[in-house]
């Protein structure tokens, strides 16, 4: 039997207009751009400010960009997958309102809950509804309204966020597609970054608004060294195991700070012009970093290029995903 892959066939993005520059987040708390920059490479983010609005509202113009983009019908989405860490609500799934939103009437949703590497692990279980032959047209959203979680007072947090939504088509195709992915969980590294209250753990509480437990926390170092370690291992092991050429491969890494991103690529040995980048104009938007990054680069892109995407998140949680490009730019 042939077998089939489940192929990326069309890609959009969306950041809401406001900017939050580091000449900005100076006038907030005692840092500098050139720390910022030096740091993180980070030089601005989008921040969704108007009232009223959630994750949903990020991933909406994005996914009305790629119906329109690809000429879908939305009645002919079988699911709708959305990975975020700023769902709506607790409940129901933010992937439920997206498709209420856009007229998706025919699918089933959910949402995935892996932090940062949320798009890696939703494009993996994506693939197996594509491969059986249970889905035909799936779409994965990445979506998260960092801005809701952040610490504007917090120095240590509020310089590397941002908000923003991408999502893809997986669609199935004989040749190009999703080949592989090697998926990691250590739920011991969950005190370095996590929200703290507002779960069933710590519910909402007087005593932890006043202690800013709404926002995330997190202890930079040690997660720093964790993705770098992690991230690299996991890429180069996913390099050995298909042969993939150093000198022809795209790597698509998970956008959380400059530094991290040039340490996976030069433990792969690539060349840095085969590292997609593009942290210096939206910081870390969680799910949304690598559906926002391919879209910068999806014009360079060609059918049958070898792209790892990799990623390193809360929880801890960690991947890295082998794909064959499946189009040439329109
Ligand atoms: O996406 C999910 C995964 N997340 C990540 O991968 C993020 C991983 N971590 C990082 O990217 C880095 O650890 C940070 C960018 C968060 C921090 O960079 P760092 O080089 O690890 O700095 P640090 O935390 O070791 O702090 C160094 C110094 C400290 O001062 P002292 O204690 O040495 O006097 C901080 O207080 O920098 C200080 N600092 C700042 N200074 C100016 C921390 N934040 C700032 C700031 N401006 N915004």
């Amino acid at each position: 039997m042939q077998k089939i892959f489940a192929a990326i066939t069309g890609i959009a993005a969306y950041t809401p207009p406001d900017v939050l520059t580091n000449a900005d987040l100076e006038k907030m708390v005692d840092t500098t751009d050139e720390w910022i920059v030096s740091r993180t490479g980070i030089r601005e983010r989008h921040i969704l400010k108007e009232p009223g609005m959630g994750s949903s509202d990020l991933a909406v113009p994005a996914v009305k960009k790629l119906l329109e983009k690809t000429g879908t019908n939305p009645d002919d989405i079988d699911m709708v997958i959305c990975a975020t860490v700023t769902p709506d609500m607790a409940f129901p799934a933010t992937a439920n309102i997206i498709s209420d939103k856009v007229g998706i009437r025919n699918a089933f949703s959910f949402d995935m809950a892996a932090a940062c590497s949320g798009f890696v692990y939703m494009l993996a279980v994506a693939s197996k509804f594509i491969e059986t032959g249970s889905a035909k047209k799936i779409l994965c959203i990445g979506a998260d309204k960092m801005s809701t979680i952040t610490d504007y007072t917090d120095r240590n947090t509020c310089t590397l966020f941002g908000d923003g939504a991408g999502v893809v088509l997986l669609e199935p195709n004989s040749e190009y597609g999703i080949q592989d992915h090697i998926l990691r969980t250590d739920g011991s590294g969950r005190k370095y970054l996590y929200l703290k209250a507002g779960g069933s753990f710590k519910p909402a509480s007087h005593e932890t608004v006043d202690a800013r437990e709404h926002y995330l926390f997190q202890d930079g170092q040690p997660v720093y060294k964790m993705a770098v370690s992690k991230m690299a291992d996991i890429s180069v092991e996913m390099m050995e195991k298909h042969n993939l050429p150093a000198d022809k491969l795209w790597l698509v890494p998970h956008q959380a700070n400059l530094r991290i991103i040039e340490a996976v690529g030069r433990r792969m040995g690539l060349d840095p012009s085969r590292v997609m980048v593009n942290i210096q104009k939206y910081g870390n938007t969680t799910s949304a970093t690598i559906p926002l990054v391919l879209t910068d680069y999806e014009s360079q892109l060609r059918k049958g290029d070898q792209l790892v995407l990799t990623a390193f998140g809360g929880g801890f949680t960690w991947g890295a995903l082998y794909l064959t490009w499946a189009y040439d730019p329109a």
